[in-house]
């Protein structure tokens, strides 16, 4: 079956997905054997497609969506990007996918980006589907043509009205709106609107009389720990629609329910039907996310030998084949070291 039919299109978490939580970060020596058979066959690749995931980011510093650095003031990262919950509270979503941005924004591509790249410069024919919407590809100067965005990108915005066609690439903007700015100041909770007692209130007070210190420094706080209160925004104050001025924007991102860009599927399936595929790179996703994660069977069934680089041996080993390798450990260490016979040296 064809990936771009619309009804596969939707994105979706996959059935019976069990959650797990990531190994402690270790980088365990590729086994010789490994190293051998995988260069072998590297060296002999033309076309190759890679399936990257929030992992290839985690050593920039990005968290991932599952396991311990998927949750966001108590939310489920995953149950923030609905439609619904948008629908539900765009002043919270909008917080999250803001705070997102700027954490994408003040991050930095990683060696696991920089190999990747590299490896499209040398192979025309390899092709990357990122399910990261944080923009490290591209600013590791992975081709253009070569990179597909499956997700959408955080620094895409679109018009929700129905009628309006309005939509905005690559718009980097951090706050995209004032009212959207991380907040600075005291690390010492303000109080809430649940501060019935005062209590809250007091300690906050306290804190700013004795001159707290991040206060001074003006330091950014942390708003992904439910304990920092963020401002209440009316959504007047969320970004709105320069063209049909009815309407609020929202992230330019798949969120889950939807369907993945038409173009972009079509490019990667009528890269996929070409012909058979060499070899399948399955980079930092728990690959519990359909479409996406239906690639690695597709490509498999072109032929395709599949490589996973993850560090988690739960997630990475899941559905491997004897003619499979698994790397484990950190991307970003991990493929700039397996690439090299094909890519050279990239640290040089
Ligand atoms: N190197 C390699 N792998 C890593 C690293 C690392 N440094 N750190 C974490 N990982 C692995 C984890 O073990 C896990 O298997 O990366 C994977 C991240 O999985 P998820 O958090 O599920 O992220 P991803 O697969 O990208 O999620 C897919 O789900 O919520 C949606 O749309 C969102 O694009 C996202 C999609």
């Amino acid at each position: 079956m064809l990936l771009g039919r619309a009804a596969s299109s939707i994105i979706n978490h996959k059935p019976s997905y069990q959650g797990t939580v990531p190994a402690i970060m270790t980088l365990n020596k590729i086994p010789t054997k490994d190293r051998e058979s995988f260069t072998e066959h590297l060296k002999h690749s033309t076309r190759i497609l890679a399936l990257c995931g929030a992992g290839l980011s985690a050593s920039s510093g990005l968290p991932t969506f599952r396991g311990a650095g998927g949750i966001w003031r108590n939310h489920e990262a995953t149950s923030l990007a609905t439609p619904e919950a948008f629908e539900a509270d765009p002043a919270l979503v909008w917080q999250f996918y803001s705070y997102r941005r700027h954490m994408a924004l003040t991050a930095n591509p990683n060696p696991g980006h920089f190999a990747l790249a590299e490896l499209a410069r040398k192979r025309s024919q390899f092709v990357t589907l990122t399910q990261n919407v944080d923009g490290l590809s591209q600013r590791a100067s992975h081709p253009a043509s070569q990179l597909h965005l499956l997700h959408g990108s955080l620094f895409d915005v679109r018009c929700t009205e129905f009628y309006c066609d309005y939509s905005e690439r690559d718009n980097f903007t951090d706050p995209i709106v004032p009212a959207l700015a991380i907040p600075k100041g005291s690390s010492q909770p303000l109080p809430s609107i649940a501060d019935n007692t005062g209590e809250e209130a007091s300690k906050s007070l306290a804190a700013a009389m004795q001159g707290n210190k991040a206060s001074q420094e003006g330091k950014e706080l942390d708003i992904s720990d439910a304990g920092i209160p963020i401002p209440r925004i009316s959504p007047e104050e969320l970004p709105q629609c320069p063209k049909c001025q009815k309407g609020l924007l929202r992230p330019g991102v798949v969120w889950f329910g939807e369907a993945l860009p038409v173009k972009t599927m079509s490019a990667v399936d009528k890269f996929v039907e070409k012909s058979d595929i060499d070899l399948m790179l399955v980079i930092g996703t728990s690959a519990m996310v359909w479409p996406a994660a239906r690639y690695v069977e597709e490509a498999r069934s072109r032929g395709a030998r599949v490589a996973v680089i993850n560090m988690d041996k739960q997630d990475g080993k899941r559905n491997l084949t004897k003619r499979d390798w698994f790397f484990h450990g950190d991307a970003g260490t991990i493929l700039p070291d397996i690439l090299s016979p094909v890519i050279g040296d990239i640290s040089a």
